[in-house]
């Protein structure tokens, strides 16, 4: 069976997306891009504006005059990918907390959503890619060739999340984390535009409980599945 050429993953904040689809894109020789990283940009440059996340206007505005550039790591810092802001190595900034906190209502306005995604729908046209999300497999590439939701519980996201910042070195309260998450999954979730869902021809796959290396063999168990038609 052929490769899909295109993957789209969704899933809510913690579910593991970005490790695995970082993941499924190596092993395949896809590209891969983490379209979060894209609205962290922007929540990022409007921080350093003083452009408020409710000012729908100036955020439309900067979604379109940004230049936003993910590629292959151009440090070995840990990272799964080098994010250029307008040219400026933005990579770790993105994840800084007080993004975190006001991503989601940046990525709740439609002129920042239609500016990334014809970017991205730009991207998947150049060839085979793995793109991970919130809106992949109901907006982005709808046509994608598999669509995989990944999830879990919000207790195993908030665990999984203080981790992830403890290799980085940076302490943050488990309950603190799970509050945001579940703040942001409310949001994304209830947005009018592109909200978070399962596409109805996605495969679910809950990650409760497995290993990164087990639930990397489930998705690409399912992607390389040959679909029933
Ligand atoms: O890494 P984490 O799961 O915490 O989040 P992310 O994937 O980096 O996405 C950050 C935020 O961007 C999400 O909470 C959404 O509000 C927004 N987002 C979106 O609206 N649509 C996407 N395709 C990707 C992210």
């Amino acid at each position: 069976m052929s490769k899909p050429r295109t993957i789209a993953i969704d899933g809510p904040a913690g579910a593991g997306k970005s490790t695995i689809g970082a993941l499924v894109a190596e092993r395949l020789g896809h590209l891969f891009l983490d379209t979060g990283a894209m609205y962290r940009a922007i929540a990022l440059a409007s921080t350093r504006r003083g452009v408020d996340p409710d000012d729908a206007d100036n955020l439309a505005h900067l979604a379109r005059e940004l230049r936003i550039a993910i590629g292959p790591p151009t440090v070995q810092d840990g990272r799964a990918y080098t994010v250029l802001l307008d040219g400026a190595d933005v990579t770790w900034a993105i994840r800084a907390a007080d993004v975190d906190r006001i991503v989601s209502q940046i990525a709740r306005v439609p002129a920042v959503r239609e500016a990334m995604v014809e970017q991205q729908r730009a991207l998947a046209l150049r060839g085979r890619i793995v793109m991970v999300g919130r809106d992949i497999g109901t907006v982005v590439l709808p046509d994608a060739e598999r669509k995989i939701f990944l999830t879990a519980s919000a207790a195993e996201r908030a665990r999984r999340r203080e981790e992830e910042l403890a290799a980085r070195g940076q302490a943050r309260p488990r309950q603190e984390l799970l509050a945001e998450i579940l703040r942001r999954d409310e949001l994304d979730s209830r947005r009018a535009v592109a909200p978070l869902r399962a596409a109805s021809d996605a495969l679910v796959v809950e990650t409760d409980g497995l290993t990164v290396r087990e639930a990397l063999d489930r998705v690409l168990a399912l992607i390389e599945r040959p679909v029933a038609t």
